[in-house]
């Protein structure tokens, strides 16, 4: 997997090593809903095979009722990723236009987790249309479309704000471009509509070509989210990191798990400069919540790239490469990948290859 180191961007110091350099390493687990806690004990039961390091605090986050009345993240979840500064996250619940509002935000709001990574690449003997994706999709994780600025004029007019600022655009862009460094990639393309929203996509653009001529090593270019999006159907390879507004990010990002498999697969960190939760991003799926069907691989990969953020490199190789082989040698797939293996079954497999490697 592409992703190295994470740096503070101010200090410019490997975040990992500047939080994690004793001994003992405790990590927040959020399980989460419908398969969340299988895929997480899935997740920890391959850490456990791996010896890693690090010692789990499960946190539960099911909304509470504040003093104010509304419904929020419970205090202890919240001290937890606080105290811990890094977290793994299973898939949440959101009710559709009602009720409490996203958790999975509310996360990223609540510790500031500024920059969205999601790395995609194809994985070797899972064959899909395209063999040699390897794209990394940096989201801005606080604020633009996501803003959660609603309300109505009048009655059958509603209007939504998209909120852009200069601190949150100029931060991800230089995000982008000091992972594109650590990590050895050549370029990073800005996706924007700065032709039809001149102001605010505007403003993101600016701050992108800013962040640009602080990395003269960096390849940098200015693309439209469509064209982008037509690019990256027909042809995948010609794109490296690319950096985006909010819901940009969202969309686009699975659209790139889409080409190499989909989001059972596809790993997810948001990073901040406190701290980092690391998520698998597809749904809670009910349907099969409790029969040990599901595919933890996304939330695995996740927390291997959690791994990397700590410095914990070596666990995170062995763990990724079991991963990879298991994958490939197609033996003991779960239903998503045209397999008929159970989720017990793979993790197994995975076990294996670690504790004979
Ligand atoms: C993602 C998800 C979330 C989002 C949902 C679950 C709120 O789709 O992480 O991409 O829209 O950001
Ligand atoms: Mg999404």
């Amino acid at each position: 997997m592409a992703l190295r180191i994470f740096r503070n961007i101010s200090t410019s110091k490997p975040l990992g090593a500047r939080l994690y350099s004793g001994e003992i390493r405790k990590c927040t687990l959020i399980p989460g809903d419908g398969i969340g806690p299988e895929i997480s004990a899935a997740v920890q039961k391959i850490f456990a095979t791996a010896k890693v390091p690090i010692d789990w605090e499960s946190v539960d986050v099911t909304p509470v009722r504040g003093p104010d009345g509304k419904f929020g993240i419970p205090q202890a979840a919240i001290d937890s990723v606080n105290r811990n500064k890094v977290g793994l996250k299973g898939p949440l619940m959101t009710p559709v236009g009602k009720g409490h509002r996203s958790l999975n935000l509310a996360l990223r709001k609540e510790f500031n987790l500024y920059a969205n990574v999601r790395p995609c690449r194809s994985l070797e003997g899972y064959k899909t249309l395209y063999d040699e994706v390897d794209v990394v999709t940096i989201r801005e994780n606080t604020e633009g479309e996501y803003s959660g600025i609603e309300h109505e004029i009048v009655d059958g007019v509603v209007q939504s704000i998209k909120l852009i600022t200069e601190d949150a655009s100029r931060r991800v862009a230089e995000f982008a471009f000091l992972y594109a460094r650590d990590n050895n990639r050549k370029k990073v393309t800005a996706v924007h509509k700065a032709n039809i929203m001149r102001m605010s996509d505007g403003l993101f653009l600016r701050c992108c070509r800013e962040a640009a001529k602080k990395f003269p090593d960096v390849k940098f270019e200015e693309k439209y989210l469509d064209t982008v999006c037509l690019n990256m159907v027909q042809d995948p390879l010609q794109y490296d990191v690319l950096v985006m507004p909010n819901l940009y990010g969202d969309i686009l990002s699975d659209m790139c798990a889409g080409l190499v498999g989909g989001l059972g697969l596809t790993p997810s960190g948001n990073i901040g400069l406190n701290g980092a939760l690391f998520e698998s991003v597809h749904g809670t799926a009910p349907d099969i919540a409790g029969q040990d069907k599901a595919n933890p691989t996304a939330l695995l990969l996740s927390a291997v790239m959690m791994l990397r953020y700590m410095e914990l490199n070596k666990h995170a190789e062995i763990i990724e490469r079991s991963c990879f082989q298991t994958i490939k040698e197609a033996k003991y797939l779960t239903g998503d990948l045209g397999g008929k293996a159970k989720c017990s079954e793979f993790t197994n497999a995975i076990c294996e290859k670690i504790a004979a490697s």
